[in-house]
């Protein structure tokens, strides 16, 4: 047996031999020829500030805001590079490069970049925002536009109608006093993404959970020097390593909890047919798997199957990507319309030859209320809520003549694009009324000069429900209430100062006084 074994081996080799020598030399020549090639190939970084040595730009991570990378690409262009520790980054700040990223080579500037932070706050990745292009993502981006954000999911929309509702009441009950409107809108929308994703039943634990988004808030934008140059992760200045399990701990225990009685609630329902009313929770546990353990590395094919990560993780989305986004861009809108009382007028003027003293904002009004549209998108443009769209790349590139390296964090400056002067008369300024003209570029995604809601694959999902709330929000507080400011202010002392986080809100709360302009009772 042996025997027979020792000759098999010996063929074995003797028929490898000539194989095993052309590996031998073929193989280290042919890595040497691609090292060679693709160095002599290399085209160099985009222009950027030189750097040192190892930490290379971390002196400038102040400048990494909407306005500070605005200020630096008047330096060095629509595309620029900087680097901070081993992290290569990228800033687009033009409508071209904006295009060539988001369109032309989205194959490969479609990754989310995530800090260790946010990978450990998202169950490493278990959502759809900061999941990876690839197989996963695109059954989580379905299973949201088909399913939580969809037009057809008529309880989100009805949720947005009836906070409204409790929003005017709230602001008349103050007719005459001094309203702090920023805040009234904050709730507004935590309210409505609240209930769209619980539903009513559960609206005591809502400042608890407001509790736990601040931190997770705060979580997201700490620095953490582990992020730039992993060898010193030992160095952990802000406590991320008692924090960050803290954080996540308190978020499993609350939509644990909400989980569970969803559960039960859908077991006593006879025989499960009861679909009215249901929230976001009811509509993930249909897709909920015990074992599925899905990943990005899975290939789903078509079905979908969830776990508790998921779906925690994707709530974590809608609260974090529907809140503060309609906030900041509600608040701004009325903001720009009192330091501008010309177009306050004028756009009263049409909500009442439109839709008439005597009744309220109706959804059948919108499409005759021009000049409304022309405020927001020009609300929009001056003022995208995520100023900065983070983008990461999956492979080496090239653009415009230029490297881009794999894994590098690409920052499309959306707030410096809607001012580029090359794209925009009188770019700093609000006026509306610039919407009226032919051939106006429009905020639907293929106009790469105006993109509030990005451009493309990871293009904000939740677009439709955000233009509702905030069409609705707008239109219900300048159509039910005339709008004054307190204490004798003059428009042009109005705060117009944003603060840089995920989203770019105003740097304090628009405060103003409400007095009815309705002759019906609100
Ligand atoms: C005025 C309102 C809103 C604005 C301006 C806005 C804007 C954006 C932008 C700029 C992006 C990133 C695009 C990119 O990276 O290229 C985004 C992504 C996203 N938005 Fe929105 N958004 C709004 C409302 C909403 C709402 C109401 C929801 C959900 C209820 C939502 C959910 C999301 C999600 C989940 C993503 C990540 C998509 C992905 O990575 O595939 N957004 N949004």
């Amino acid at each position: 047996m042996s025997n027979i074994i020792g000759k098999t081996m010996d063929s074995l080799i003797q028929a490898l031999q000539p194989l095993s020598m052309t590996l031998f030399f073929i193989v280290p020549l042919l890595f040497m020829l691609g090292l060679i090639s693709r160095f002599r190939r290399r085209l160099p970084y985009p222009p950027g500030p030189r750097g040192l040595p190892i930490i290379g730009n971390m002196l400038m991570m102040d400048q990494l805001t909407h306005r500070g990378l605005a200020k630096l690409a008047h330096k060095y262009g629509g595309l620029f590079h900087l680097r901070m520790g081993f992290l290569h980054m990228v800033a687009v700040s033009n409508p071209e490069m904006a295009r060539q990223v988001l369109q032309v080579q989205d194959n490969i500037f479609s990754n989310r970049p995530a800090t260790i932070a946010i990978s450990y706050l998202t169950y490493d990745r278990a959502d759809m925002a900061f999941a990876h292009y690839g197989p996963f993502w695109r059954q989580m981006r379905k299973l949201c536009v088909m399913k939580l954000f969809s037009r057809k999911r008529a309880e989100s929309w009805e949720s947005v109608r009836d906070e409204v509702d409790t929003l005017v009441r709230g602001v008349a009950a103050n007719e005459g006093k001094t309203v702090n409107v920023g805040e009234l809108i904050f709730s507004l929308t935590s309210n409505i993404t609240y209930r769209a994703a619980f539903g009513s039943s559960a609206n005591e634990g809502q400042d608890e959970f407001i509790r736990i988004l601040q931190e997770f808030s705060k979580l997201f934008g700490a620095f953490n020097i582990a992020d730039f140059i992993p060898l010193l992760s030992w160095i952990d200045l802000q406590g991320l390593s008692t924090r960050l399990p803290k954080a996540r701990q308190a978020l499993d225990k609350f939509i644990d909890t909400i989980i569970d009685d969803h559960m039960q609630r859908k077991k006593d329902r006879n025989n499960g047919s009861d679909e009215a009313n249901t929230d976001m929770v009811d509509d993930l546990l249909a897709f909920y798997s015990d074992e599925a353990k899905v990943n990005e590395s899975d290939d789903l094919q078509n079905s979908i199957k969830l776990t508790r990560d998921n779906i925690k993780a994707i709530i974590m989305d809608v609260m974090f990507g529907g809140t503060e986004t309609v906030a900041s861009a509600i608040e701004w809108a009325l903001t720009e319309l009192m330091r501008s009382p010309d177009d306050l007028k004028r756009v009263q003027q049409e909500l009442a030859e439109v839709v008439g003293l005597d009744r309220r904002v109706e959804e059948s009004d919108f499409e005759k209320l021009t000049f409304l549209k022309c405020i927001l998108k020009e609300t929009l443009r001056l003022h995208p809520p995520i100023p900065l769209l983070l983008h990461e790349t999956a492979e080496d590139a090239e653009v415009g003549g230029y490297y881009i390296p794999a894994k590098a964090r690409i920052m499309i400056n959306a707030w410096a694009i809607g001012r580029d002067p090359g794209s925009w008369e009188d770019p700093d300024t609000f006026r509306p009324s610039r919407f009226l003209k032919e051939g106006v570029p429009d905020f639907k995604g293929n106009n790469f000069e105006f993109i509030p809601f990005g451009s493309g694959r990871r293009s904000c999902p939740g677009m439709q429900l955000g233009l509702y709330a905030l069409d609705l929000a707008v239109a219900h507080l300048i159509h039910c209430f005339k709008w004054d400011l307190p204490d004798g202010m003059k428009p042009s002392e109005l705060d117009m100062s944003d603060v840089f986080g995920l989203t770019a809100p105003r740097a304090s709360r628009l405060i103003a006084v409400p007095t009815k302009r309705l002759i019906c009772p609100l």
